[in-house]
């Protein structure tokens, strides 16, 4: 090795030793006869001090030597003279006294500072030069963490009897939602291959090959919309297991979580174990979205009764007509330094949040500090003191809070309180960085109805098992049908879903008609499915999880970009490699592949 130590290694106890170090120059600072050189390599920081008197060979080089530069040094360590120890350094206590210094490859000025990480970069720039990017000491530790997660994942895991199995990346469709990413076969002109959503298929198969306990750290490819917290390709703890119910998955992946954020992230807290379970419709009634931030309270309560006999006529009249009327209380909005001004540009600002959502406006109530004062906002008056009274009680509120009144169709008012609520966990700093708040949400309808195409969708994939008492409902009424779906959530993310398969070949032919596949089409796509649950198929389910997100949350990271070496950018692009870029022309000619793109205006 042409290392002895880390750069992150040496303490007073080596002191007197002579080492080999190498790394790139972090810092280099030159004080008259004397270089001081921060060498940084993966594990840390080690100062190098070269001089001139003592070492003129060393020093000379050591004076060639500039940022990121690649440097080898020989040297002894010794104890920093007292006063000169850096606290804020693993290392701060020692310093090398370099005795040779050589330059192992010189390096360009890089277009960002490496050694700063409260340096805001721009987001192209570190794209472009990701290899630079990633030299700095948060990306080094974010990749240091995603690899901690999936190797504990894997060991615990194995430790229970799991095996991973690799499944193919050209495969059939398997769809999850979004478009397939097509390879053209070669050896089949004009036939192609599609790269998988997701293993779903093969490890339901793995199921009726007999593995009964399946995992995979798989890769997965969807051409979708990158808005939030998505990539093209992303990574999932596939698994699947036989002989299950729902209770069974649930209570394994909520141990392995939990293992999990206690031995690579330990300074995170759980808002609770075991994890709290929210329906599906009473996730979408209190926070208007089935995965909510539950970090922070400020749910909708449903007050559609008491704002009947308001004298308000938008609210009597939507209650009328069957639309709800929910408030949220956000807490402590007015504060001493809040100006009634203010106040009121604070319920604007709320407002055009809520119409961004489609609502026609946003009622508010604010609580003065001072309980002598008149309520302040647009509504208040149209309250009796009674109903007021009632308002208050229902809802807590008190001094300094503000009332916010959401009334539209169910959809609006769902979107609106999930659109509120992000807001406010942030306006109001009520976000705990260390807390993770971990929930399962259960019990999600089968179908959502697709408007456009006058059909049912399912909620998660045509695999997922209804709810073995909604079985009935299939015939008569599949909107009110539940699936044995389970999502977990963590911070207003979805980290993982899965569900109870369908093992019955008959049930799952009636699933396809109701979802608008014809048969015949359906056997085409998954007839090996049905084919292969003939020759004797185990009851099972499964899960998977979105590993970029996981890291991405113990990360404490807001996108998943942070946490994956080589991501792509909003557009699907990578900006290092040029890609996605145009084919030569004779591989186009070899696959039998012919562009032709739509005439510009
Ligand atoms: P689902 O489609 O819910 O389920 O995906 C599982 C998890 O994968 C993550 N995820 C993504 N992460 C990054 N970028 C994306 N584009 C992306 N899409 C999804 C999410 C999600 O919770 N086969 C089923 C699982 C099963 O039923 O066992 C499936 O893929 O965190
Ligand atoms: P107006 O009486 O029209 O001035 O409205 C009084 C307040 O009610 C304003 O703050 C509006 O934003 C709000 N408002 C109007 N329509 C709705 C609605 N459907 N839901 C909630 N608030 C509304």
């Amino acid at each position: 090795m042409m290392k002895s130590h880390t750069c992150g290694e040496l303490r007073d106890s080596h002191a007197g030793q002579r080492v080999t170090l190498a790394g790139w120059v972090n810092n280099y600072r030159d004080q008259g006869g004397v270089i001081f050189l921060d060498l940084r390599d993966r594990w840390g920081i080690t100062q190098i001090v070269a001089n001139r008197e003592t070492h003129p060979q060393a020093h000379a080089v050591a004076d060639k030597a500039r940022s990121e530069y690649v440097v080898q040094v020989k040297g002894v360590v010794r104890q920093r003279p007292q006063g000169s120890e850096n606290p804020n350094l693993t290392t701060g206590s020692i310093e090398v006294v370099a005795e040779e210094v050589k330059i192992l490859a010189a390096a360009k000025t890089p277009p960002f500072y490496i050694n700063r990480d409260d340096e805001k970069i721009d987001e192209s720039l570190r794209m472009k030069h990701r290899y630079l990017d990633l030299r700095r000491p948060k990306m080094q530790r974010n990749l240091v963490l995603r690899h901690r997660a999936i190797k504990f994942i894997r060991d615990y895991l194995d430790a229970r009897g799991f095996i991973e199995v690799e499944t193919p990346i050209l495969f059939k469709t398997t769809p999850e939602g979004a478009r397939d990413f097509l390879v053209p076969s070669r050896l089949q002109p004009g036939k192609f291959y599609a790269l998988p959503q997701s293993p779903q298929q093969l490890k339901q198969l793995l199921m009726v090959a007999g593995v009964e306990k399946y995992f995979q750290i798989a890769r997965c490819f969807r051409d979708e919309d990158l808005r939030g917290q998505r990539q093209p390709e992303f990574t999932q703890l596939d698994l699947e297991m036989s002989f299950v119910e729902r209770e069974d998955v649930m209570q394994l992946n909520e141990a392995l979580m939990t293992a999990l954020v206690k031995e690579v992230a330990p300074e995170k807290r759980l808002l609770a174990e075991p994890f709290p379970r929210l329906l599906y419709k009473d996730a979408m009634e209190l926070y208007g979205s089935d995965k909510p931030d539950l970090r922070f309270d400020c749910r909708a309560m449903d007050i559609s009764d008491l704002a009947a006999k308001s004298s308000f006529p938008v609210f009597v009249n939507n209650v009328a007509e069957g639309k709800p009327v929910k408030v949220i209380r956000a807490p402590k909005v007015v504060t001493a330094e809040v100006s009634k001004t203010r106040v009121k540009q604070i319920g604007a600002e709320l407002e055009a949040i809520a119409k961004a959502q489609g609502a026609k406006g946003l009622a508010w109530i604010a609580v003065p500090l001072d309980e002598t004062e008149e309520l302040q906002g647009p509504i208040a008056k149209y309250f009796s003191v009674e109903q007021k009274a009632e308002l208050f009680e229902r809802t807590q509120a008190g001094p300094g809070d503000m009332l916010l009144f959401i009334s539209d169709k169910r959809q609006i008012v769902y979107d609106v309180t999930d659109a509120l609520r992000q807001h406010l966990g942030k306006m109001l700093n009520l976000i705990d960085p260390d807390l993770l708040a971990l929930a399962w949400v259960i019990d999600f309808p089968m179908f959502l109805w697709d408007e456009e195409n006058q059909r049912w969708d399912p909620s998660q994939h045509m695999f997922t098992m209804p709810m073995p008492e909604d079985l009935p409902l299939l015939d008569t009424d599949p909107g009110a049908a539940r699936g044995s779906q389970y999502d977990m959530i963590c911070n207003g993310y979805e980290v993982a879903g899965g569900s109870i398969r369908i093992y019955d070949r008959d049930l799952q032919a009636k699933i396809f008609p109701l979802i608008g596949q014809q048969m015949d089409h359906a056997m085409e796509q998954f007839g090996h499915i049905l084919e292969a649950f003939e020759y004797g198929v185990p009851p099972h389910g499964g899960i998977a999880w979105g590993i970029d997100r996981v890291v991405a949350v113990l990360a404490n990271e807001p996108n998943i970009r942070e946490v994956i070496a080589f991501p792509k950018t909003q557009n699907g692009s990578d900006l290092m490699a040029h890609c996605p870029s145009e084919p030569d022309p004779r591989q186009l000619e070899e696959l039998f592949v012919r562009v032709e793109l739509p005439q510009e205006d």
